[in-house]
C-alpha cells in the first residue's frame, strides 16, 4: 500500500477527487434551511454548472415533498449523478429508487449506524445484526442500480475491527462507494487519517470501492479532517455549499476545493469544480436559504480578499502574491462590479444576468427588466448585487395572495407609532389604521397580522444593504413561526421599512400557500 502522506515530486497528474454535494439533503436538514421545489431545482442546476460530480438531492422517504424534489431533479437535471438517501430498510430503498430511477446516472445511498453508542441506544442491535442489515440494504439497492453508496453512520466513533468488517461486507454485497461519516464532528485530522489508512490497509476488497468521507463541523475541523482523509487515500469528499448542514454544518465545498487546488503541490489531487462559479453558487444558496455567510468566511466571505492593513496594501501593490494565495476572480468575485444605469438596455442586463450565473427565460428577463427600469429611476448606479436581488425576487416569487398597496407610518421618541396600511388580496383592497407597536417595523408587522388574520412569532429579522451608497437597496430577511413551522420571508427596497413589510408579507404568503395545501 502506498503511503500518500509524503509529497511525491515525480507525479505530475493530480488524482481526481469526486465531489459529492449534499446541500440539498444534509444542508437542507439544518434548521430554517428548507427549500421549496423551485428553489431545489435552481440549486441543483447551479451545482451542475459548478461541476459537482454527485448531487445528493434528498431523502425520498422523509416526506412527499422530499420525494417529489428528488424525482424532479432526477428527471430534468443533466450532467451530474443524482443520488437519493435511504436507511437500510426495504421501503426506504424502494422509494429512493422510485425517485432517482429516471436520472441520467443514478445512485442510491444507504446508511446504517455502526458505533457502539448507536447500536446500543438507538438501534438496539448487536454487531451481527448490523452486518446482516447493511448487507441486505446494499443488496436491495444493487438490485436496482449498479451505483450504490454505503455509509456506516458514526463511523469515526466505531471500533476499528468492526468498521473493517462492515465495510468489507458492504463492498462484497455490491457497494461501489463506502462513505466514512464523522457524524458528530468528533474526529481530528490525525484520527481521520488513521481511520482511512486502516481501512485501506486492512479491508481486503477495499480497492473495489471508492472511499469517501463525510465530516461534520462541530469542532470546526470538517475541512481539515476531509483533507486528512484525502491524504490517506480517500477518493470522494461529501460537502455542502457554505458548509450548510446539521448543527455546525458539514465540510464546506468551497473551502475544500480551493485547499486542494491551491495546495496541489502538497495534495497532488484536484476536482472538476469550476472555481469561478463558487461565489455565485454560494450567494445563490445563501439567498435561497436566508442563511448568509459571515464576512470573513474563507473563499466566499465578503472580506475574504479585502486587505485593510497599510502594510498589506503596500505589499499587494508591489506584488499581489505577497499577501494573496488565490486570485479573487478565480473563485468568482467579479473583477469589476460593472455598473448599469437607466440607459442600459435589455441586452446589457441579459449579459450581466448570464455572467452572474442565472438562467432566465425570455419572460423572466422581461419582468426583471421592468423592475430594473423602476429601480434605475430611484438610484443612479445599479450594481451586480442589485441585479442579483431583482432576479432572485423574480425567480423565487411565491404566489402573492397578499400584496402591499401602500403604507404610511409616523413614529417618534416616547409615542406609539401610527400606521395606515392598505393590502391587496385578489381584486379587493383592505385597509387599517392603528397606533401600536414599538417602532415603525413592529407597527407594520402588527397591522399586516391584523389584515391577513395570521398571527405569527417573529424568530429572526435581518436587514442589510445589498450594495454600497446611501441609496443602496436594503434586503430584509425574516423568519416567523406559525403553528410550529418556520417560514422565511424576503423583501427588497430602497426604503427599509417597505422592505420589512414586503419580507413579512412574503412569509405570510408562504403560510397562506401551505394553508391552502401548497408548498411553502
Ligand atoms: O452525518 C451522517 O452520518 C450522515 C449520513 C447519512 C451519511 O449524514
Ligand atoms: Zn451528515
Amino acid at each position: 500500500m502506498t503511503d500518500t502522506t509524503e509529497t511525491d515530486t515525480t507525479e505530475t497528474t493530480p488524482r481526481q477527487i469526486v465531489i459529492f454535494d449534499t446541500t440539498l439533503r444534509d444542508g437542507e436538514q439544518s434548521p430554517g434551511a428548507s427549500m421549496n421545489l423551485a428553489e431545489k431545482m435552481e440549486v441543483a442546476q447551479a451545482l451542475v454548472d459548478l461541476g459537482v460530480d454527485v448531487i445528493e438531492a434528498g431523502f425520498p422517504i422523509a416526506s412527499p415533498g422530499d420525494f417529489e424534489a428528488v424525482r424532479e431533479i432526477a428527471r430534468s437535471i443533466r450532467g451530474s449523478v443524482i443520488c437519493g438517501l435511504a436507511r437500510c430498510r426495504e421501503a426506504d430503498i424502494d422509494r429512493a429508487w422510485e425517485a432517482v430511477q429516471h436520472a441520467e446516472q443514478a445512485r442510491i445511498h444507504v446508511f446504517l449506524a455502526t458505533s457502539a453508542i448507536h447500536r446500543e441506544f438507538k438501534l438496539k442491535m448487536d454487531k451481527d445484526e448490523i452486518i446482516r442489515r447493511a448487507v441486505a440494504g446494499v443488496q436491495r439497492a444493487f438490485g436496482y442500480c449498479s451505483n450504490v453508496e454505503f455509509s456506516p453512520e458514526d463511523a469515526a466513533r466505531t471500533e476499528s475491527d468492526f468498521l473493517c468488517r462492515v465495510v468489507e461486507a458492504a463492498i462484497d454485497a455490491g457497494a461501489t462507494t463506502v462513505n466514512i461519516p464523522d457524524t458528530v464532528g468528533y474526529a481530528t485530522p490525525a484520527h481521520m487519517h488513521k481511520v482511512i489508512a486502516n481501512l485501506r490497509n486492512r479491508v481486503p476488497n477495499i480497492d473495489k470501492a471508492v472511499i469517501s468521507v463525510h465530516c461534520h463541523n462541530d469542532l470546526g475541523m470538517a475541512v481539515a479532517n476531509s483533507l486528512a482523509a484525502v491524504e490517506a487515500g480517500a477518493g470522494q469528499i461529501e460537502c455542502t455549499i457554505n458548509g450548510l448542514g446539521e448543527r455546525a454544518g458539514n465540510c464546506s465545498l468551497e473551502e475544500i476545493v480551493m485547499a486542494l487546488r491551491t495546495r496541489q503541490d502538497y495534495f497532488r489531487a484536484d476536482t472538476r469544480i469550476v472555481s469561478r462559479r463558487l461565489v455565485p453558487t454560494s450567494r445563490l444558496v445563501a439567498s435561497v436559504t436566508g442563511i448568509h455567510v459571515q464576512r470573513n468566511k474563507a473563499i466566499v466571505g465578503q472580506n475574504a480578499f479585502a486587505h485593510e492593513a497599510g502594510i498589506h496594501q503596500d505589499g499587494m501593490l508591489k506584488e499581489r502574491t505577497t499577501y494573496e494565495i488565490m486570485r479573487p476572480e478565480d473563485v468568482g468575485f467579479a473583477m469589476t462590479d460593472l455598473v448599469l444605469g437607466k440607459h442600459s438596455g435589455r441586452a446589457a442586463l441579459a449579459d450581466r444576468a448570464a455572467n452572474l450565473g442565472y438562467h432566465l427565460t425570455a419572460e423572466q428577463l422581461d419582468h426583471v427588466f421592468e423592475e430594473f427600469k423602476v429601480l434605475a429611476d430611484k438610484k443612479k448606479e445599479i450594481y451586480d448585487g442589485d441585479i442579483a436581488v431583482l432576479i432572485e425576487q423574480q425567480i423565487r416569487a411565491v404566489a402573492e395572495q397578499w400584496s402591499l398597496e401602500s403604507y404610511r407610518v409616523t413614529s417618534g421618541t416616547g409615542r406609539a407609532p401610527e400606521v395606515s396600511l392598505t393590502l391587496r388580496h385578489g381584486a379587493e383592497e383592505f385597509s387599517t389604521q392603528m397606533a401600536c407597536g414599538d417602532g415603525p417595523v413592529d407597527a407594520i408587522f402588527l397591522a399586516i397580522e391584523e389584515l391577513t388574520g395570521f398571527s405569527v412569532v417573529c424568530k429572526d429579522f435581518h436587514v442589510h444593504s445589498v450594495t454600497v451608497g446611501k441609496d443602496a437597496q436594503g434586503e430584509v430577511l425574516v423568519q416567523v413561526e406559525y403553528q410550529d413551522r418556520l417560514y422565511r420571508g424576503r423583501g427588497v427596497s430602497t426604503d427599509s421599512v417597505e422592505a420589512s413589510a414586503k419580507a413579512f408579507l412574503n412569509a405570510i404568503n408562504r403560510i397562506a400557500a401551505v394553508s391552502n395545501g401548497g408548498q411553502a
